[in-house]
């Protein structure tokens, strides 16, 4: 699989063929941290390396913390101490494919770090343990909205999880509407789960045809799929004003095959074969595709009537295939993170995804410097949680061999894509706390 520096990223990459992540009915969890608007030009020279941001300094003090954990700069510190905020026996709501302790996981080494935010040196404390009431006193009264694909609904279960440990929730199912909730009525908080895992609208054009039915389309991996890159799919932007936080997220999918429309015309495709299609394109990567539908969302948040929350964009969680990809025998076999290089920087990653996060923080960026010049921050509020990094040191925390089992979901034997639950990304939880709490 073709790989590339996240520092050489701005020198332009290359497509890479990759997994998808596939559609999953439930799930949790949380995000991220930061706590500063960035003007788009500081993204002109974004990496994950060891580019300094301005005024980060390096002093241990709370500010410098904070924006070190903004950024996702940081390492996993290894705390043998550390227990997981829930394990398989404390949460009924881990699926099948996340259930690495079931599917016979031989070590629970993993699960022994903690994210200590800092830009190496040793000031700042590690993240956790997850404070449960303490995330249930900051959104007393509210509602949190989850749109994207398995991904998202793994952090909605990993947060689901986490909180059950204080309040057993209730769960429930509006299968006509497409949405999963669940309530905490003691603490006056609920949590939906939306699945759409382009965030705009789209139709897959080609499949089995017991698949193209619109609630299936998500468990095939055929296409390709018409990509409506300027229209957000509507029927989660129509929910979103009853919710207090809107989670986003959207990746992986973004690699398969789609033709891309913008006013209801072609502009382009992506693997689609047609190579008249592809010569004249306007939308020819993946990557810019994402750009776009990302400025549709984030712009109809903005402006959508009522929706005075906040809105919170997940970027990119990288898959770690090594010796193959997801459809050809790769495999993640790390039984620990990575570590940075003496000179700061980050293991590689893949070269789509790196494109991908790449266009995620500069939409965001221009987003957020959009809302910000148009109502003084009164209305929509958006928060970025880059896990990229923190996520791109964790090999060792994909289910592998033991995700699925049975072989559920065709190409997803090896699953180096998902996330062990519980695991890695129950940080994310920690961070959709710092979030909350800072706005
Ligand atoms: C939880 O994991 C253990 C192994 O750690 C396994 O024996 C048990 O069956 C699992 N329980 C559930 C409910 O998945
Ligand atoms: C591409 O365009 C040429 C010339 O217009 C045409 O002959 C050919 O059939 C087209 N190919 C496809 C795949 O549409
Ligand atoms: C948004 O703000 C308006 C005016 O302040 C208020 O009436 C409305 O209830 C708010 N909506 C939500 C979802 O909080």
């Amino acid at each position: 699989m073709k790989r590339l520096s996240i520092r050489g990223l701005l020198a332009g990459a290359r497509r890479t063929r990759h997994a998808v992540a596939a559609k999953a009915t439930t799930s949790v969890p949380a995000l991220v941290a930061l706590l500063f608007f960035f003007a788009a030009a500081t993204f002109s020279v974004f990496s994950l390396g060891s580019f300094r941001w301005p005024g980060a300094a390096d002093d241990g003090g709370a500010a410098a913390c904070d924006a070190a954990l903004a950024r996702g700069r940081g390492e996993w510190m290894r705390d043998a101490g550390a227990a997981p905020y829930y394990t398989n026996a404390t949460c009924g709501f881990i699926q099948n494919y996340q259930n690495c302790m079931k599917h016979g996981r031989p070590s629970m080494e993993f699960l022994r770090w903690r994210w200590r935010p800092g830009d190496g040196g040793e000031g700042c404390e590690p993240l956790g343990p997850f404070d449960a009431a303490r995330f249930f006193r900051l959104v007393r009264g509210r509602s949190m909205l989850f749109v994207g694909d398995s991904l998202a609904s793994s952090h909605v279960t990993s947060l689901v999880c986490a909180l059950s440990q204080v309040e057993a929730p209730a769960r429930s199912r509006d299968a006509a509407a497409g949405f999963e909730h669940w309530r905490f009525p003691a603490h006056g908080f609920a949590v939906a789960y939306f699945w759409t895992p382009f965030q705009v609208r789209w139709r897959l054009t080609r499949g089995p045809p017991e698949a193209v039915g619109p609630e299936r389309q998500g468990e095939v991996f055929a296409g390709p799929s018409d990509l409506h890159l300027d229209e957000p799919d509507e029927r989660w932007t129509s929910a979103a004003k009853s919710h207090d936080y809107v989670v986003l997220s959207a990746s992986h999918w973004f690699a398969r095959p789609a033709v891309y429309y913008q006013h209801g015309r072609v502009v382009g495709c992506h693997d689609c074969g047609d190579s008249n299609a592809t010569a004249t394109a306007i939308v020819k990567q993946p990557e810019h595709a994402q750009q776009a539908a990302f400025r549709a969302v984030l712009g109809a948040l903005a402006r959508l009537d009522g929706f005075n929350g906040t809105a919170i964009l997940r970027t990119v969680a990288p898959t770690h295939y090594e010796n193959g990809g997801w459809f050809d025998g790769g495999e993640c076999t790390a039984t620990r993170p990575a570590s940075e290089s003496e000179d700061g920087a980050a293991p590689e990653m893949a070269a789509t995804e790196a494109e991908f996060y790449r266009a995620q923080v500069e939409e965001f960026a221009a987003a957020a410097a959009a809302a910000a010049a148009r109502n003084g921050g009164k209305r929509a509020r958006l928060r970025l949680m880059d896990v990229t990094r923190m996520m791109l040191l964790r090999p060792d925390g994909h289910p592998d061999r033991h995700g699925h089992g049975g072989g559920e979901h065709d190409g997803f034997e090896i699953d180096c894509l998902h996330w062990c639950l519980p695991g890695a990304i129950d940080v994310w939880n920690d961070l959709l706390l710092q979030i909350i709490a800072s706005s």
